[in-house]
């Protein structure tokens, strides 16, 4: 769980993809540490397929990751960090909200490995997809104006983390 995002500290992330990057990294740093081959693959698996993208989750501790990771992204308070993944990654938000609305329509169909994902999202996840659509939609229609980007989501310089 710790190291699952790890990806996005590598330099071919976009490219690759952060799950793929992460589990090469941590396989990297979990030898450094002594972790046996058996744990790191355990470890590697877990990362590489909790976006359900580059694998399957196989393992009981990759599904349970899978599930947790969905379900971050499963309510409509998913608006709010997909506005924050798109200052962060510099996107527009036209691009995040694409990327997005496949995401999650991929997740949905697939559906939870776990119960203990399945029942708290209670249908959160296609609520989701269908809102992040419609606003997918009303920016390329009603709302073309909307093409903000980072600089015009942030009222001021965005805080630094020297700055704290
Ligand atoms: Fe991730």
């Amino acid at each position: 769980m710790l190291l699952h995002d790890i990806g996005f500290f590598t330099p071919d992330y976009k490219d690759a993809g952060h799950d793929v990057t992460g589990a090469r990294l941590a396989r990297e740093w979990l030898f450094e540490f002594g972790y046996g081959s058996e744990q790191i693959e355990a470890i590697g698996h877990c990362i590489r397929a909790h976006k359900g993208k580059a694998e399957t989750p196989r393992s009981l501790e990759a599904r349970i990751l899978y599930g947790a990771d969905v379900l971050e992204k499963a309510g409509a308070v998913y608006l709010i960090l997909a506005g924050r993944v798109t200052c962060e990654f510099d996107e527009t938000i036209e691009h995040v909200l694409a990327r997005e609305v496949v995401d999650r329509a991929k997740e949905s169909s697939r559906g939870y490995y776990t119960t203990m994902a399945r029942t708290p999202d209670n249908g959160r996840l296609e609520r989701t997809r269908l809102l992040l659509d419609e606003v997918h939609a009303e920016i390329q229609t009603d709302r073309s104006d909307i093409r903000p980007d980072e600089s015009a989501l942030w009222a001021n310089s965005p805080p630094r983390i020297e700055d704290h």
